[in-house]
């Protein structure tokens, strides 16, 4: 395949899979390689020798097939790529990936991606329209998946509305973009870390805080989405993988600093992480036990793992960037920070009670540099994450 692009399509069985023929052949015209898995009710459909012809490689059919395994194994031919499409994707295949749920070979190499999706859903009306696919569609929104379509018409069934698959036309922009605009910091490796840490006390407590992971982990997926090789070190979070992203899951401060330390190079580094700044000195391996007084607990200063990695001597990412979760003078007390810990910019937010901060969907960022500090207005921390990677990207395209 080369040096050009390549995607992973993945044809599931519906009406629209016809379509795929001239999704394939339009893709190819634009210069990108094409591989396929066509599901089985696919090829009730189509033909895999049609899919071939058009794409010029082998198609891949059936997870239990030895030769296919010994010639390239599902999570090798996930990863062979550098984008999956799933067009059409039914209503069927959508709820499996949103459950996570491999029987086959096309939701297998979904699940076992380490690459971007895009998914051009195609179906009924009716079942596009069902609670359940939309509640699948968030959640897979949720995880960075692209949703392209479905657009409004005639169905083959002769109902109308949302549910014909996009135009081919349609879907191959939305690659063409994805490759392009969307791949400036190809090339570039970006170490992430999000969500609180656990500080054990015993078997069954520990020093936490209230950090949820939106914000670092909606970071990870915008930088992976604009190309980055993304490395996401997570604390404990309800937060899902985002997708095309190596997760590292960690618990305490100590673990989240090996884990950042086992990550460099990096040519950019991101703190997003609620490190909590002490833990217990003294892990109590059996469980305390209530008493006449309530037990003293000791703590020990955690290590600083933004300031250990700014201040590496051979390995410092070229872009170190941290956050500050102050109260009151938020932007006096953030400053300081940046001389001290040694990065390049802080992103200060106001953490005070009744902000919703940790934990909510908004974020209101005042971005310190050494020349000055930008305000920025209220947003969605998906949009925070953009405006950051916004920035990212013209430093280095400078
Ligand atoms: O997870 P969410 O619910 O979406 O909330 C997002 C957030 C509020 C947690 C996030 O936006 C944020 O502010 N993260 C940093 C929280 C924090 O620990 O701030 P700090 O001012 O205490 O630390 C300053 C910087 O040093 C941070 O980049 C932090 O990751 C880093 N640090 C702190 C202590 C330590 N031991 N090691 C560190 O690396």
């Amino acid at each position: 395949m080369g040096n050009a692009n390549r995607v992973l399509l993945i044809i599931s069985g519906g009406i629209a899979a016809y379509k795929s023929l001239d999704l394939i052949r339009q893709l190819i015209s634009q210069g990108i390689g094409v591989r396929s898995i066509l599901t089985s009710s696919a090829a009730e459909f189509i033909t895999p020798l049609s899919v071939t012809a058009l794409s010029g490689e082998k198609v891949y059919t059936d997870i239990f097939s030895l030769t296919d395994e010994s010639e390239m194994g599902h999570i090798q031919l996930s990863r062979s790529v550098d984008l999956v499409v799933v067009a059409p994707a039914t209503a069927n295949i959508l709820a499996r990936m949103a459950q996570g749920i491999c029987d086959d070979l096309a939701t297998t190499a979904l699940l076992a991606t380490d690459k971007p999706v895009i998914v051009a859903p195609a179906m009924n009306v009716r079942m596009w329209e069902h609670t359940a696919t939309q509640e699948n569609l968030v959640k897979l929104r949720d995880r960075g998946i692209i949703v392209v379509g479905p657009e409004n018409g005639e169905m083959a069934c002769g109902e109308f509305g949302p549910g014909r698959m996009a135009e081919p036309a349609t879907i191959v922009k939305t690659v063409i973009d994805h490759f392009s605009s969307k791949q400036r910091l190809k090339g570039k490796r970006a170490l992430v870390t999000s969500g609180p840490t656990y500080e054990p006390i015993d078997p069954v407590r520990f020093i936490a805080n209230r950090s949820s992971g939106k914000q670092g982990h909606a970071i990870a997926a915008a930088l992976a989405n604009m190309g980055a090789d993304t490395i996401l070190v997570s604390g404990p979070t309800a937060e899902p993988d985002p997708q095309g992203v190596a997760v590292l899951h960690v618990e305490s401060a100590k673990e989240m600093l090996a884990a950042c330390e086992s990550s460099l190079p990096a040519n950019i580094a991101i703190f997003a992480a609620a490190v909590a700044d002490w833990r217990p000195s003294q892990l109590s391996y059996d469980k305390l036990k209530k008493g006449n007084s309530a037990p003293v607990i000791e703590t020990t200063e955690n290590p600083d793992i933004l300031k250990t990695i700014a201040n590496h001597a051979n390995n410092r990412p070229d872009l170190v960037i941290g956050f500050a979760a102050e109260t009151g003078d938020v932007v006096g007390k953030a400053r300081p920070k940046l001389r001290r810990k040694g990065c390049d910019w802080i992103l200060a937010n106001d953490v005070s009670i009744g902000t919703g901060t940790f934990g909510g969907d908004l974020n209101t960022i005042h971005m310190i540099q050494e020349a000055g500090t930008e305000h920025w207005p209220e947003m969605t921390k998906v949009r925070v994450a953009d405006c950051l990677v916004e920035k990212i990207c013209k430093y280095f395209e400078k």
